[in-house]
């Protein structure tokens, strides 16, 4: 009888759990693979077991989950080893692999007897309870404890990623971010299932990386003068300036961001970006360059340099290494040993963008080179260059990885390609048998301006939310198989500090998350955005810095007769928008915006502010009129 009673609960109870099922009101991102949201919320307790493996690979994850919950519960954590006591929250690795989670997915179950998290490997569980922070009231992300029911929706959820490679790439070099600021990248980061920080070591500006046998690097090369403003128009530093402005990561500090990268379940990928943007090595090793006068050359501060041209690219003082001397091929030699040993992460990145060849030209060494190796213009030039790179690269048990340009003249027979300007590059690479990482301009730039240009420190071009959100890894015609993922790339001319890091990477860092991890049918911009709204919620509570840019109108100017029209849009709807003319500060009792707007003839200045409801949720905008003027016939706005 009993047994039998047992038997129809349990039917009785899993046909209930069906029939209620109701669609996902959640807002994870990235959107996890299947969720079935179920009625009733769990209550943790003030005293929480979390039961789990007690080995090393999982401690990370137990680690974490017990010092969030900690954190913001004040609650106390146990952690027990004994599968069969009762717990809050189980973190269970499958006896037998689960074929449809691989080695990053998980499966979560919240019930009324608590959370399990089930995975093949300790990566997923590390992803399940990423997902199960953001099932938590947004007060688990704060750094104080507050006392509050802490409730989590009853729910099943099955993820696992659409790629392997799911990648931000931070440019320390252009402005350097301390050891400490790259971990609170990676907490950043992790939260929204990125796996792989691509770190820019090496540019003009400074070289980040103590390599030991050549500490001219760090010693010279590391360090520049300080300067404020919009960098690229810099002055000129005179003599006397200090070159004290900058820093470099000793190889200590590397292991140390390795190992907290892997206890995060994130890998990191160095960039030593050569031939060109090579500024600083040359100034520490003057003997690396073909141009003569190199050894009076400095570290840039952000002065103009380079002459980016339909012709091709200049630069104004010789920023390459010289592709004909031996010296640099044991330069390189030395840097991928000591490199290759710091980073277990499989692929090192050698760059090899933006190079320009205008000082090549001029140099009788590499005339000679081209010559001898029947090299018959600086494409095949740059490609000698870099097939000799990989196989440096391959001697030290890494694989080559670079820009797009690297197929220029002709591809080394391993490497692989991170497609920057635009696609096409990764397709023609995937079709030619590469491995492929996409990160185009077009979608995954995180150093472009995200609202209009008046609002954003001036970059040459705007990538808003939405657009952000298109971004798809696999292009119809590409070699699907051979695309790793894809990944966004914060370049920091423009990036003066920490915050403003993170005002650039979110919320565009979640669209891109979405488009590497989530399955391509689950993306949906009118599900993603009121999500993004809660995440801010979130990042409040953890004072991350995110950019409020979705509320900001664009702004369309155009002539009708000798009248001025403009016409805003926002890129997420219901908000309205009040204006004025007459140079004060609007709100929700000034006009709205219903049509476009007649410049009146005097004004000089339109400024807008957009609300939801009685809410201000937009900043203060304030648009000169001479610069609507001047935008008018321009394309692009
Ligand atoms: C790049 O943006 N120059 C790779």
């Amino acid at each position: 009888m009993k047994k039998l009673s047992l038997a129809f609960c349990c039917c009785f109870v899993s046909f209930l759990s069906f029939g209620q099922a109701v669609k996902s009101t959640l807002s994870i991102i990235p959107e996890p693979v299947k969720t079935v949201t179920k009625p009733g919320q769990f209550i943790l307790p003030k005293n929480i077991t979390i039961q789990a493996k007690l080995n090393k690979d999982v401690m990370p994850v137990t680690n974490y989950l017990r010092k969030k919950l900690t954190t913001a519960t004040g609650a106390m954590v146990t952690i027990k080893g004994n599968s069969f006591a009762p717990a809050t929250i189980k973190l269970l690795l499958t006896a037998k692999t689960d074929t449809t989670l691989g080695k990053e997915g998980y499966k979560l179950w919240v019930s009324g007897k608590g959370v399990v998290i089930s995975a093949n490997e300790p990566a997923g569980l590390f992803y399940g309870v990423q997902t199960l922070m953001q099932l938590l009231p947004k007060e688990i992300e704060s750094a104080e404890v507050h006392h509050m029911r802490w409730t989590i929706p009853h729910v099943e959820i099955t993820d696992y990623p659409r790629f392997a490679w799911r990648g931000l790439m931070l440019d320390v070099s252009r402005h350097f971010f301390t050891k400490e600021e790259v971990k609170q990248y990676i907490d950043q980061m992790v939260r929204y299932k990125f796996n792989l920080l691509h770190m820019h070591l090496t540019d003009d500006e400074g070289w980040r990386i103590e390599i030991k046998s050549l500490p001219r690097l760090t010693t010279v090369g590391a360090y520049n003068v300080k300067k404020v403003g919009e960098f690229g128009t810099f002055s000129k530093p005179t003599p006397d300036e200090p070159r004290t402005y900058g820093g470099f990561y000793t190889q200590d500090d590397i292991k140390e961001l390795v190992k907290y990268g892997k206890e995060h379940f994130l890998n990191i990928m160095p960039e030593v970006d050569v031939p060109g943007h090579s500024l600083a090595a040359v100034v520490a090793y003057p003997e690396l360059s073909c141009t003569p006068g190199a050894e009076n050359y400095q570290v840039r501060s952000g002065e103009h340099m380079m002459d980016f041209s339909k012709e091709g690219i200049k630069a104004l003082v010789d920023n390459t290494l010289n592709p004909a001397s031996e010296k640099t091929y044991a330069f390189l030699d030395k840097v991928m040993g000591e490199i290759a040993q710091l980073f277990p992460f499989d692929y090192i990145h050698l760059g090899g963008d933006e190079c320009a060849k205008n000082f090549w030209e001029q140099s009788a060494d590499v005339k000679a080179l081209m010559a001898k190796e029947n090299l018959k213009n600086m494409e095949e030039v740059q490609s000698y260059f870099e097939k000799r790179l990989e196989t440096i690269v391959e001697s030290k048990g890494k694989k080559f990885m670079g820009w797009d340009e690297i197929i220029e003249g002709g591809l080394g027979p391993k490497a692989a390609v991170m497609s920057w300007r635009g696609i096409q590059g990764g397709i023609t690479a995937s079709r030619l048998g590469h491995e492929v990482v996409m990160s185009p301009t077009t979608f995954a730039y995180l150093d472009y301006m995200q609202s209009d240009r008046v609002m954003e420190p001036h970059v040459y071009a705007t990538l808003r939310l939405n657009k952000s959100y298109q971004f798809e890894p696999v292009p119809d015609s590409a070699d699907a198989k051979l695309i790793l993922g894809g990944q966004a790339n914060l370049w920091t001319e423009q990036v003066f500090n920490f915050r403003q890091v993170e005002y650039m990477t979110w919320p565009r860092g979640m669209a891109i998350s979405e488009s590497v991890w989530s399955p391509k049918a689950k993306k949906d911009w009118n599900n993603f955005y009121p999500k993004v709204e809660k995440q801010f919620a979130r990042l409040n509570e953890a004072e991350i810095k995110y950019a409020p840019a979705m509320y900001d109108p664009d702004f369309k100017a155009t002539m009708n007769g000798d009248k001025m029209n403009v016409e805003l849009t926002t890129e997420i709807p219901n908000l309205d928008i009040y204006y004025s003319f007459d140079n004060s500060y609007p709100d929700r009792f000034y006009p709205k915006y219903m049509s476009a707007l007649e410049v009146p003839e005097d004004a000089t200045q339109l400024r807008v502010i957009t609300y939801r409801g009685k809410e201000p949720v937009g900043r203060m905008i304030t648009m000169p009129i001479a610069e609507l003027k001047r935008r008018i016939g321009r394309s692009g706005q």
